[in-house]
């Protein structure tokens, strides 16, 4: 479904990714996990088109998408949850929603998006008027990761979802990206919480700085003597 071909991308002098490759096939979730700096958003928002990359390919769906622009990217069907959420603070829950689905023609089309969503967020539903700014935590990244299937991706992207949440919140946004995938949506997961994101991918990549250093599926990953060191607290 994805397939990003040997890709380098620079911020000026800096070069954030040396020739990363990775896969995602329909229907897994993938898992990138590396530490702070390693490149993960970076890679997410190349694929994105938010960023380009310097050299190398991004094929989604049988098509060459490494210059395309944003836009044309969401449209074919890839949304992006940023990392810290970026929810608009002073909108609405509801407008916050409606924002994720700028592309769609058709308030029948919108309304039956967003009981979707509301099916899978009943906490967001309760909160429709509320001003998202006065949302908790986990809440915001509910909104965030429910803004972004109001475009009815076939590619979610997730970066860092469990980010500054307490243990218990962290569970449940990990069952609802469970959710998510087995209700047909294909998930590219970024964590630094090697552990819960090991626990529900498919297969994972482990990025150091700038470079894939390993893969495999993510079960046998996570009982990797080395992995297990470097990333999962021994
Ligand atoms: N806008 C930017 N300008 C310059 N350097 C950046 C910028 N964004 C990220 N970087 C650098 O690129 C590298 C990768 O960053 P990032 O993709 O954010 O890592 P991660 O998401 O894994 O924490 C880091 O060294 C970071 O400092
Ligand atoms: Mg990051």
């Amino acid at each position: 479904m994805l397939k990003v071909e040997n890709i380098d991308v620079y911020y000026g002098a800096i070069h954030a990714l040396k020739g990363v490759s990775l896969e995602v096939k329909e229907g897994e979730i993938v898992t990138l996990i590396g530490a702070n700096g390693a490149g993960k958003s970076t890679s997410l928002q190349t694929i994105s088109g938010l960023i380009r990359q310097k050299r190398g390919k991004i094929m989604f769906s049988g098509r060459d998408i490494s210059f395309s622009p944003a836009q044309e990217i969401v449209r074919m069907g890839i949304s992006q949850v940023p990392e810290g959420r970026r929810i608009f603070a002073n909108l609405s829950v509801r407008e916050n929603l409606e924002m994720g689905a700028y592309l769609q023609k058709g308030k029948e089309g919108l309304k039956k998006t967003l009981e979707k969503v509301y099916e899978k967020f009943p906490r967001l539903r309760e909160r429709l008027n509320q001003r998202a700014g006065t949302l908790s935590g986990g809440e915001q990244q509910m909104l965030a990761m429910g803004r972004a299937l109001m475009a009815q991706p076939k590619l979610l992207l997730l970066d860092e979802p469990s980010m500054g949440l307490a243990p218990i919140l962290v569970k449940e946004i990990f069952s609802i990206i469970k959710e998510i995938n087995e209700a047909g949506t294909t998930i590219l997961l970024v964590e630094q919480n090697a552990k819960m994101a090991l626990s529900i991918a498919n297969r994972a990549y482990v990025l150091e700085t700038g470079r894939i250093v390993t893969s495999g599926p993510a079960q046998e990953l996570a009982e990797s003597e080395q992995i297990k060191k470097a990333y999962l607290g021994g």
